[in-house]
């Protein structure tokens, strides 16, 4: 059963980089097919162009730097309790990590438990990691795509939420694959939002079911 919200959902997003995940939430939210309210856009690379995205936009921009707490042995969780600050501070209900290259720890994936989303571009659990793109191809998989899942304390690992495919050309580079499969991030990642931001996501053991759903499921196949 879907939940009514009086106000707005309150959203930050963890970025690293170019933010073009991160857009097309802005994008959702301001042609209101997402329901949800970005208050803070935190990112640990003081010139991300995510940054910059946020501030055309309106939207609070917020460098945290890590440097401070390099060479500590918990300096992990010492910058993600600078991050659980902030995001208390601005009241947030959800965390997107949208480009966010930094692992994170305990002491957020606790404290946003079932509230803190990643996206992926592979079809986990395979590929979790980086350069998934390039691995996809070199295994001759036929099919790639992308994942929307919650954060746990593995990398990559935790419950599905959304998966998009892709087909796997026979003349793809890991670009024109990461390009394809970016447009299917960019459609699912808001819809995922918006399925949280309704109350229809329900995390039973490692599962997520989305409640309401279609009788086939919310899985997205080659979507276009
Ligand atoms: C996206 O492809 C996202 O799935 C990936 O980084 C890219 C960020 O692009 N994330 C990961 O690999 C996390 N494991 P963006 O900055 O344009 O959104």
């Amino acid at each position: 059963m879907s939940i009514k919200r009086k106000d707005a959902l309150r959203v930050a997003v963890l970025a690293s980089g170019r933010g073009s995940n991160l857009q097309a939430v802005i994008d959702a939210i301001e042609t209101g097919t997402v329901q949800a309210k970005i208050v803070a856009v935190i990112s640990n690379k003081k010139d991300a162009p995510a940054l910059e995205r946020a501030h055309r936009h309106g939207l609070s921009s917020l460098f945290v730097d890590p440097k401070p707490y390099a060479g500590r042995p918990d300096s992990r969780e010492a910058y993600d309790r600078e991050l659980l600050d902030v995001l208390r501070r601005h009241d947030v209900e959800l965390v997107l990590l949208a480009g966010y290259m930094k692992i994170v720890t305990k002491v957020l994936v606790e404290a946003f438990a079932n509230r803190m989303m990643n996206i992926h571009p592979s079809l986990l659990p395979s590929f979790p990691g980086l350069d998934v793109q390039k691995k996809a191809i070199e295994w001759g998989c036929k099919l790639a795509g992308c994942t929307v899942h919650f954060v746990t304390e593995g990398v990559d690992e935790g419950p599905i939420i959304l998966q998009a495919a892709v087909p796997i050309l026979d003349d793809d580079t890991s670009d024109t694959l990461a390009a394809r499969i970016l447009e299917q991030e960019h459609k699912i990642y808001p819809r995922a939002i918006q399925l949280f931001a309704e109350g229809r996501l329900r995390v039973v053991g490692r599962r997520v079911v989305i409640e309401g759903g279609k009788p086939l499921g919310e899985t997205i196949i080659n979507s276009s």
